[in-house]
């Protein structure tokens, strides 16, 4: 069974969504390196790594169904941010986002009777439970330690830590 034209046209814009994830969390690396946060830094760098992973499994996915991969444009993501904590809120509401993308794909793979695409889906909406469950921790820690640069300066050697 093919993959139907609905859901290979849907699954190419969600290739798009997960590379302009990539793009968002490089270009927040980015703003930490210039405000001196390397741990808020690298742990974005390592968020950035994951969704280029999440984009390629989908690629990959297209090209086994006998789809055809169409790569559209990405939009600029943010370049400047207010804060360590307005960063944590986009990065949290960005992740809750994606999860709806991913629901979406997943009713219109049952909707196509596409079982296999659904099963593959599953996946997915494992990973979203996880990657909602780390930004929201984050999001919390940074509400709790609000202004306090010590705090904040102890956390980023914690994200500092992180390894994929
Ligand atoms: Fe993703
Ligand atoms: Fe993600």
């Amino acid at each position: 069974m093919e993959l139907s034209k609905k859901l290979e046209t849907a699954i190419n814009e969600q290739i798009q969504a997960e590379l302009y994830s990539a793009y968002m969390y490089l270009s927040m690396s980015a703003y930490f390196e210039d405000i001196a946060m390397p741990g808020f830094a690298h742990w974005m760098r390592e968020q950035t790594e994951e969704e280029m992973e999440h984009a390629m499994k989908f690629y990959h996915y297209v090209v086994e169904r006998g789809g055809r991969v169409v790569l559209h444009s990405i939009q600029q993501p943010p370049v400047e941010f207010e804060s360590v904590l307005d960063v944590a809120e986009k990065t949290y509401a960005h992740e809750q986002h994606v999860t709806s993308l991913i629901y979406k794909l997943y009713e219109l793979a049952l909707a196509e009777k596409d079982h296999a695409t659904a099963v593959f889906l599953q996946w997915y909406i494992n990973e979203q439970v996880e990657e909602e469950d780390n930004t929201r921790t984050i999001l919390e820690q940074v509400q709790r330690m609000g202004q306090n640069p010590q705090a904040l300066l102890m956390f980023d050697r914690h994200l500092g830590e992180r390894g994929d």
